[in-house]
């Protein structure tokens, strides 16, 4: 089959796998990180074809919803690609990026990430930070009923993963807890580059959050 055919099958599949989701991993998350991938991609000189297929399957189970298992997504997406013949090495490379880019709490760095991983982690970073990271933190914490601010809450460091990934701290302590971190975890100098005004535009809002929160602004 050829390549071009297995990425239209490959987004079909993953329209009918996200139609549902509100939680931010939607589709337009998806197609943002597939084109943002494909263009640090082309920057970098990696092979596009590995970073289209993972940028398109890497949130289709998301392991914030299977009890912390990124194996569910990371088998059905492998699964899937044997299913249309894809060589063993492309399905056997995707699963492992898949397992690999997820932020959780800083704790799964060591993971050692192919060229199209690191590409495709640095998209899906860059999704999570500036104006769409902001939208997408306050969608996401809202649907999960968390408390917007609260003073009295500090942002926390979290000693281990299951610690971070079951915490009930705020939305705006989450800009702290992960957002803010990400800058300095991206591989690429593509990457690097447009996360400088993302990143500032989260300490921005921050600001502003603030000053408007203790009204020193009148
Ligand atoms: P990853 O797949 O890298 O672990 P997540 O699935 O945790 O990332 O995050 C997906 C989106 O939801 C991101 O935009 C992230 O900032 C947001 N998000 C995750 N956890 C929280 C939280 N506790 N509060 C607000 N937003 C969150
Ligand atoms: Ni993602």
């Amino acid at each position: 089959m050829e390549q071009s055919t297995i990425i239209a099958l490959t987004k079909k599949y993953v329209r009918q796998m996200l139609e549902q989701d509100r939680t931010g991993h939607d589709l337009h998350h998806i197609k943002r990180v597939y084109r943002l991938a494909n263009y640090i991609a082309e920057q970098e000189k990696v092979d596009p074809f590995v970073v289209s297929l993972a940028a398109l399957l890497h949130d289709i189970k998301d392991h914030k919803f299977t009890g912390g298992d990124s194996t569910v997504g990371a088998n059905l997406a492998a699964d899937f690609l044997s299913g249309l013949n894809v060589p063993e090495e492309i399905c056997r490379e995707v699963r492992e990026i898949i397992l690999g880019i997820s932020f959780k709490g800083g704790f799964n760095k060591d993971v050692s990430l192919t060229p199209a991983g690191k590409v495709v982690q640095d998209a899906d970073r860059l999704d999570a930070i500036g104006a769409i990271g902001v939208a997408r933190a306050l969608t996401y914490g809202g649907y999960m009923g968390r408390i917007l601010y609260d003073p009295m809450i500090p942002p926390q460091t979290y000693e281990t993963i299951d610690a971070y990934l079951s915490n009930e701290s705020t939305t705006i302590n989450h800009f702290y807890e992960k957002l803010l971190k990400l800058k300095n975890t991206l591989h690429t100098k593509t990457a690097r580059r447009i996360a400088v005004k993302r990143h500032q535009f989260l300490l921005d809002y921050l600001q502003q959050f603030l000053t408007e929160w203790e009204g020193l602004d009148y």
